[in-house]
């Protein structure tokens, strides 16, 4: 028999640390890259759990061709990269990790929302190239983000950090979810809007929900046109949220001000042009790379593990 876990991808020593301590028998997948859906079933082939990352797709046919698996581990909070319809249908139980990397994203969002504003990888690239020949008063002037209004799509965990971290800045904070969010109007006087106000009214609007159906392409060519021409996207949920496409074209005819992006729609890959541009800020998404938060992710991970069905292992 196999070791009954698979780890699809190397993860933090905390987590190996785990189910060393646990006395769990696993094994990590010995390619050093992300394996296609065929050498998944292959390594998966009489295994009961998997602790995988969201570079792995779980699709219908791993889940159907994976006859013993009994239980996923996603280490991410978003799950868009398994088919948990299919999975359900299986009884195969599927966890993330929320909440650990809450605080970790919203601050690297709040890294991109004042690098898009104050232009701050510009004027790094500017200076490192040797021409900053003296101070000047238009010099890299950006846009200031204190007392302006921030646009959050999406009040689940990290919205409403990004939006904490606003109340520092003075922010006029605008959120924009299916259902009201206490928290948010209470400790960050946020208030509720519909996302045609949110998208004309903010001078930054944030991104901050899921990859659904419902999600895929929320920001297209209609939104875009909706928003103020100095206003700046920030997107650290998932890239096919925005039409990377219209995205460009917006940025490229200066319909909005920039965009500070951590994902993409068609992710490692960029969208034609989009690397080309100067007003854009772009990370490849690190939202929760933290190495505290990272380790935590992983020991979540396994800890789910141990605790899937009570007495999985
Ligand atoms: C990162 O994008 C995650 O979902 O954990």
């Amino acid at each position: 028999m196999p070791p009954p876990v698979f780890v699809s991808q190397p993860i933090p020593e905390r987590g190996l640390e785990l189910l060393r301590r646990e006395r769990i028998a696993f094994e990590i997948n010995p390619a050093g890259r992300i394996l296609s859906g065929d050498e998944l079933i292959a390594h998966l082939a009489g295994r009961e759990w998997l602790l995988c990352l969201l570079t792995d797709r779980i699709d219908a046919t791993v889940i159907r061709r994976c006859p013993s698996l009994k239980g996923i581990a996603n280490c991410a909070a978003g799950y868009d990269n398994i088919d948990l319809a299919a999975a359900t249908a299986r009884g195969i139980l599927v966890t993330n990790t929320p909440g650990v990397l809450t605080e970790t994203t919203a601050d690297l969002t709040w890294a991109l929302i004042l690098g898009v504003a104050r232009r701050i990888p510009e004027a790094d690239r500017y200076t490192r190239a040797g021409r900053f020949t003296g101070w000047g008063i238009g010099l890299m002037a950006g846009h200031d983000v204190h007392g302006k209004t921030l646009g959050i799509v999406g009040a689940g965990r990290i919205g409403v950090a990004v939006a904490r971290r606003a109340v520092g800045f003075g922010m006029r904070i605008l959120y924009h979810s299916p259902v009201a969010c206490a928290e948010i109007e209470r400790c960050c006087g946020a208030r509720r809007a519909d996302l045609k106000s949110l998208l004309r009214e903010s001078e930054i609007v944030s991104l901050h929900v899921p990859l659904t159906p419902a999600t895929r392409h929320l920001i297209g060519k209609r939104e875009l046109g909706l928003m103020r021409p100095d206003a700046c996207l920030i997107n650290t949920s998932r890239g096919p949220v925005v039409d990377e496409v219209a995205l460009v074209r917006a940025l490229r005819e200066g319909r909005i001000a920039g965009a500070g992006l951590d994902v993409y729609e068609r992710e490692p890959e960029l969208a034609p042009g989009l690397a080309g541009l100067e007003n854009v800020v772009l990370l490849p998404h690190i939202g929760s790379a933290s190495i505290e938060t990272r380790s935590r992710m992983a020991e979540v991970s396994v800890l789910s593990l141990l605790k899937m069905d009570g007495q999985c292992l």
